[in-house]
């Protein structure tokens, strides 16, 4: 059975190396030990039978934004519904907060579409959402499309 739970310290070394075998893909961005240890609260874990297989996070951006970010699941357990799962939790969580608005910067469209996430032009997005960007490998070449999707709290 798979369970969704807050992340903790042990996790650290399985969200290091999922996150970053993506990131040497292409896939998303990397993420050091120091980046994870200091934004872990922010991440919610996919576990089966007490194994290690996804992970996402929620960022608060602003009194109504947050982003959804280092959604990951392990190859082996892709294509069952649990990236979509995740999503969801996520969104829960946004909307216990009482913020209406979540987003993604993502090159998964199709999977963010099934999520009900719409493509928006990133003039769109507030600027403060390009805070981080000056750490990104990419900057200032962004090729990531940014979607959201309003929440009824
Ligand atoms: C993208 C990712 C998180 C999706 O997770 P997942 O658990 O495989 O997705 P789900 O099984 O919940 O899929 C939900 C829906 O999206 C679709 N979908 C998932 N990945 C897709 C893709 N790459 N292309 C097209 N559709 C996709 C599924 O077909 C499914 O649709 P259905 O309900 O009609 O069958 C996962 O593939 C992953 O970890 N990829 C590598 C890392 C990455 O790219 N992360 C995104 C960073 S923003």
């Amino acid at each position: 059975m798979i369970i969704y739970r807050k992340a903790t310290m042990k996790d650290v070394e399985n969200l290091h190396q999922l996150i970053n075998d993506f990131a040497s893909q292409g896939l998303m961005l990397p993420r050091s030990r120091n980046a994870l240890y200091e934004t872990l609260r922010e991440f919610i874990i996919a576990e089966d039978e007490g194994q290690f297989i996804g992970t996402g996070s929620l960022h608060i951006t602003w009194d109504n934004l947050a982003e959804i970010r280092a959604l990951a699941i392990s190859p082996q357990y892709q294509h069952q519904g649990i990236g979509q799962k995740l999503v969801a939790e996520l969104e829960m969580e946004a909307k216990n907060l009482y913020i209406s608005q979540v987003f993604a910067l993502t090159y998964q469209v199709a999977f963010f579409h099934k999520c009900d996430y719409r493509v928006v032009s990133k003039e769109e997005m507030p600027q403060k959402i390009w805070k981080e960007c000056i750490n990104c490998p990419k900057f200032p070449k962004c090729d990531e499309v940014a979607m959201v999707k309003n929440l009824i709290i």
